[in-house]
């Protein structure tokens, strides 16, 4: 599996120009396609849910051209699909599916329309309905009232009015309404139950009313197409910022300090999200605003806990969840019973995340509440769903953590992570490695001390594991064995001592013995990956010091500085000597010598994570230094990789 460990931030501060917004892309790209003349598109959002409708596009017939820069030109068909048989494959694409399913059902033609398995698990039964009242002819491939589906040439009858259910999403009506245009005739759909998602709704409208097309509404209940409306191209059309994806980075800057400004949308958004930013202002946020873009920065004291109906933001309502745990008192957002039906069970998957992190968490049919505690670093799941990571990423304000599968948000925001780094700073690591008894773990130690950093032995943590298997009678050189033991390690780090079990370790872990079971549990890649995340956890505020052998190239490749400290095998073994003979053990200098060079060897010839100098890490040979001469080096190294 794919990961991404993030480091605890520090602070969130920039600006970041967004990605064209998911629903105008979709919509738009449909609209384009069915209106009479070609469009130029400009900002469309490069993702997999938009690759999806424009091969879906292209499959039908549509001129589809790249015009470079998230630029594009579809040549409409006025209405007429010239494709009228076609297999269509779109992903977990909601917005692509719902809306598709209706105009190529009213089109006429013989199309199939699958999707990824958790497409397949998502409810579409409310718009079939609607559309069959119509006379459309669609049947269920698979389970009754979901995809996959078969849409076949049918006489489209439409007389009066359609209803539809509008209580489980809102794409239903979207997806209907967008179509009707198509049948020539006036059609009123009447909504059944209560509308939710109503922003989405008018997103709908208006970019309906670009193409020229004028719904007539009364409220939130009852949409009339009108006869003879169709689409025409308005001619080049910008699509604006996605407003979901903004509310990380308003989130970014509530918490990490800020200002985070984002850029793309703003007050004369046509996007319901936009309101996130006055549900972040509730929660103590201070929010700007101008037409086109917003900012968000930390208020003074902090941020506290809100109660909220979330219907009108179902999306960005998910970022409040993240936010929450930066936030005094409990969290309760209502009201959004849809995310059960999204690209996962949102709400059940953002329960069992957050539980992960430490927070306490309460979820029902419809709401979630969410008590803040202190965090702890955890892998987090993200159930391929794009939110779920960029969700979590925030949590990086407050620990260290782990994100699986972290390409999923190529589904609406590719650049996601790298934008997420632009605006945040990470605490600093000084990454320290050298060969055996080379006096790194002392002067790391005392640099620590001195910074008020933490402090990371990662050795310890090998000869841990060393001396855990040899407690379970588990051979050094059992690979799955030794690496579930170090998954599993259950060690913690108290002021003056290592526990394993709860169990002071004291100088059991340092003797020649465990120096070469670790030597040799250590050149196993199991192990090492077990240990990965572990050691990365050590990455908190205020900065972390770590050292050992691989600290600069594998586990924190990002160091703001790096030492590679070492000394002559002589000077080392020596050192070694007095170091044991110190602590009461019986020690011999030509034995401690020969082993420490066998030791040199082993950790610098293995194939997975070898000592060796990285290019961008300085030399400190301290064969000839004190101790205070070498931690004030790598203190005026860091204090200039700090300026
Ligand atoms: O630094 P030390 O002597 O306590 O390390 C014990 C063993 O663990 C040593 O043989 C090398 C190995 N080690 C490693 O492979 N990678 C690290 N980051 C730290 C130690």
């Amino acid at each position: 599996m794919e990961f991404l460990d993030l480091p605890q931030q520090l602070s969130a501060v920039g600006t970041v120009r967004l990605p064209g917004s998911k629903s105008i892309s979709n919509r738009v790209l449909l609209l384009a396609a069915l209106a009479d003349g070609v469009s130029e598109v400009r900002d469309l959002l490069a993702s997999d849910d938009t690759e999806r409708m424009l091969e879906a596009l292209q499959a039908l017939g549509i001129g589809v051209e790249s015009l470079g820069a998230e630029s594009w030109r579809i040549r409409g068909c006025a209405g007429r699909i010239p494709v009228k048989q076609a297999a269509l494959f779109l992903g977990n694409a909601g917005t692509a599916f719902r809306p598709l399913t209706a105009a190529l059902a009213l089109a006429g033609g013989d199309y199939t329309l699958t999707g990824v398995a958790r497409m397949h698990e998502r409810p579409i039964g409310d718009l079939v309905d609607g559309l069959r009242q119509l006379g459309a002819d669609i049947t269920y491939l698979g389970n009754e009232g979901y995809p996959p589906l078969q849409l076949k040439p049918a006489a489209i009858r439409p007389d009066g009015v359609i209803q539809v259910r509008g209580d489980v999403s809102s794409q239903f009506l979207t997806g209907l309404l967008m179509a009707l245009p198509l049948t020539g005739e006036t059609v009123t759909v009447d909504v059944v139950g209560d509308l939710i998602s109503k922003p989405y709704i008018e997103i709908t409208l208006a970019i309906m009313a670009r193409f020229g097309v004028v719904v007539v509404r009364d409220g939130w209940q009852r949409f009339t197409v009108p006869a003879g409306s169709r689409y025409v191209s308005p001619g080049t059309l910008y699509v604006e910022g996605d407003a979901s994806s903004a509310s990380y980075f308003l989130a970014l800057g509530a918490i990490g300090g800020g200002p985070v400004r984002v850029e793309g949308v703003g007050s004369e958004s046509i996007q319901g999200d936009v309101k996130f930013a006055e549900a972040l202002a509730q929660m103590g946020a201070v929010i700007e605003m101008g037409p086109n873009w917003m900012a968000a920065r930390a208020p003074q004291g902090g941020l506290h806990a809100v109660d909220l109906d979330c219907n009108h933001i179902p999306d960005a309502a998910m970022t409040l969840a993240t936010t929450a745990l930066f936030a005094r008192g409990t969290t309760t957002l209502r009201n959004i019973a849809s995310w059960r039906v999204k690209e996962t069970d949102r709400i059940a998957a953002m329960a069992i995340e957050l539980r992960k992190l430490g927070a306490e968490v309460e979820e029902g049919a419809d709401f979630i509440k969410i008590t803040p505690s202190t965090l702890k670093p955890a892998a987090i799941d993200t159930y391929d769903d794009h939110r779920m990571a960029m969700c979590f990423s925030l949590a990086a304000l407050a620990t260290p953590l782990r994100i699986n599968d972290p390409q999923c948000v190529a589904k609406t925001f590719p650049d996601y992570f790298s934008c997420f780094a632009a605006v945040t700073r990470a605490a600093p690591v000084i990454a320290i490695d050298g060969p055996s008894a080379s006096g790194k773990g002392t002067v790391a130690a005392r640099v620590a001390a001195a910074l008020g950093y933490a402090y990371l032995d990662s050795g310890a943590l090998y000869r841990l594991t060393a001396l855990a298997a040899q407690r379970a009678a588990v051979a050094w050189d059992d690979e799955a064995a030794v690496a579930t033991l170090a998954a599993q390690l259950p060690v913690s780090f108290s002021e003056d001592d290592i526990l394993l079990a709860g169990i002071p370790v004291g100088d059991a872990i340092r003797t020649e013995a465990m120096s070469a079971g670790a030597s040799q549990v250590a050149a196993l890649p199991a192990v090492r990956d077990a240990l990965l995340f572990r050691q990365r956890a050590f990455n908190t505020a205020p900065g972390l010091v770590g050292d050992g052998r691989d600290m600069g190239s594998v586990v924190f490749p990002q160091a703001s500085l790096k030492v590679f400290l070492t000394a002559s095998a002589e000077v080392r073994a020596e050192r070694r000597y007095k170091q044991l003979i110190d602590k009461g053990f019986s020690a011999n200098l030509p034995d401690l010598l020969s082993d420490l060079q066998q030791r040199d060897a082993r950790d610098s010839q293995r194939s997975v994570a070898p000592l060796r100098q990285e290019a961008d890490a300085y030399l400190l040979d301290t064969t000839a230094l004190t101790i205070e001469q070498a931690v004030n080096q790598v203190l005026a190294w860091q204090a200039n990789a700090l300026s």
